[in-house]
């Protein structure tokens, strides 16, 4: 068991905050990744869990206890390092052996000799570094190097794992490999794994919770579908997702008894009601975005795109463009017959529209008056959707929606 309870977690230095004010459950055998870009506080967050830094103020509690100001050896928690911080003078076993030698159980005794040996085999075994016991660090691979790491924090049975990007030292193919490892580790034993790293690919591919951070803030935090189908903020629709989001700048007003868009190359009609005046960027995903074919009906949203690039990866095609107001780029399976030069409509559907306050960069919902969610994603002409009262409306809800932590 090992859930970790953070509550209004801080660390300054020198008086700029690194990490401000967290607030995060993390359920036992959860495995939850922070990510965010460098410096966001990831590492200075992970450092404070692990009892490696004094948190500025704040608590941090293990299954309930407060262990804020309990020294990291007494934590129960295991930490792997980007830079692996193996001891390049020892073997792979005495390596793996050193972890045990500071352990202690719960009456105070060692593991005997013995029981070291069997848990270094163990554990060395289900690492596939069994065959390397007697070699130094200097003598292995990257891969085989991060093993050993994941191996010193596994013999020791921790209660939960902290790891601080420990595949960036890989190459491309290890890194697939090994995130599947560490997936594969995490269902087997069912332990806690709190893992930093800044690329969106380890997030979603081995997170059970992605925490999203930004400038030592959590941005949002939700499974990885939830954070890539409803982003909460323009700063994560545009970190996770690649080619990130698209986001096209447009006014919305009521015209006719509808909401409308206003774009650089667009109107179009949105949702049946009203709404106050705003400034919005509408997000578009680039698999969402459809080339239209000549006379083809367009759906809700639909613009013209100036083709600069084509990029043919050869399981699909990455379409850039401009189009007034905003660069675009269209995800497509492997096409022909787009080039550089055309100009070519796309369209977009509403289910797959977001909506984002253009001056706090928050997601704002259409919540309308009607109990079917069906109709917000496809208002058919009997579904009356009027907005509940004015609160309901499009920037009065946007206001009203906080972080989603
Ligand atoms: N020991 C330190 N002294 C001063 N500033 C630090 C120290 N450690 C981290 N910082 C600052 O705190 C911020 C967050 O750093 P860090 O937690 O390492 O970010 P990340 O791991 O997300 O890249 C950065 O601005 C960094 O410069
Ligand atoms: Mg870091």
């Amino acid at each position: 068991m090992a859930a970790i309870s953070i509550t209004n977690l801080t660390r300054a230095f020198k008086g700029s905050l690194a990490v401000r004010g967290i607030d995060l459950e993390i359920a036992d055998g959860d495995f939850c990744v922070l990510l965010g870009p460098s410096g966001c506080g990831k590492t200075t967050l992970l450092r404070m869990i692990a009892g490696l830094l004094e948190p500025t103020s704040g608590t941090i509690e293990l299954d309930g206890k407060d262990i804020t100001d309990l020294a990291s050896k007494k934590r129960d928690i295991a930490m792997v390092f980007q830079s692996y911080a193996l001891y390049p003078h020892l073997t792979v076993h005495r390596n793996l052996e050193f972890p045990l030698s500071q352990a202690r159980r719960a009456d105070g005794s060692r593991p005997s000799r013995e029981e070291s040996r069997a848990r270094i085999r163990e554990v060395a075994a289900s690492l596939e570094i069994d065959h390397l016991l007697e070699r130094r660090p200097k003598e292995l691979s990257g891969g085989q190097r991060q093993r050993v790491a994941v191996g010193r924090a596994l013999v020791r049975e921790p209660k939960a794992f902290l790891m601080d990007e420990p595949l960036s030292n890989l190459d491309a193919a290890l890194r697939t490999q090994t995130r599947q490892e560490l997936t594969g580790l995490h269902r087997r034993l069912g332990s806690t794994f709190v893992y930093v790293t800044h690329d969106q690919v380890e997030a979603m591919t081995m997170a059970t919770r992605i925490v999203v951070l930004n400038n030592g803030a959590i941005e949002q935090a939700g499974t990885p579908l939830e954070v890539y189908d409803t982003p909460a903020s323009t700063f994560v629709a545009t970190f996770i997702g690649s080619p990130a989001m698209n986001l096209l700048p447009a006014q919305i007003t009521t015209a006719d008894g509808a909401v409308r868009a206003h774009g650089g190359s667009f109107s179009a009609d949105l949702w049946p009601g009203s709404t106050p005046d705003a400034d919005v960027l509408l997000g578009a995903r680039p698999e969402h975005l459809r080339i239209l074919e000549p006379g083809e009906a367009a759906p809700a949203v639909s613009f013209p795109l100036q083709v600069s690039n084509a990029e043919q990866l050869g399981h699909e095609t990455i379409v850039y463009g401009h189009t007034p107001g905003a660069e675009v780029c269209v995800r497509r399976s492997r096409c022909a017959g787009v080039e550089p030069g055309d100009t070519v409509q796309l369209g977009l559907d509403l289910r797959h529209l977001h909506v984002f306050d253009r001056e706090t960069g928050r997601r704002m919902e259409w919540i309308p008056d009607s109990p079917d969610p069906e109709t917000v994603a496809d208002p058919a002409p009997s579904a009356a959707l009027p907005a509940r009262g004015e609160g309901a409306a499009l920037p009065a809800r946007a206001g009203a929606e906080a972080p989603v932590a």
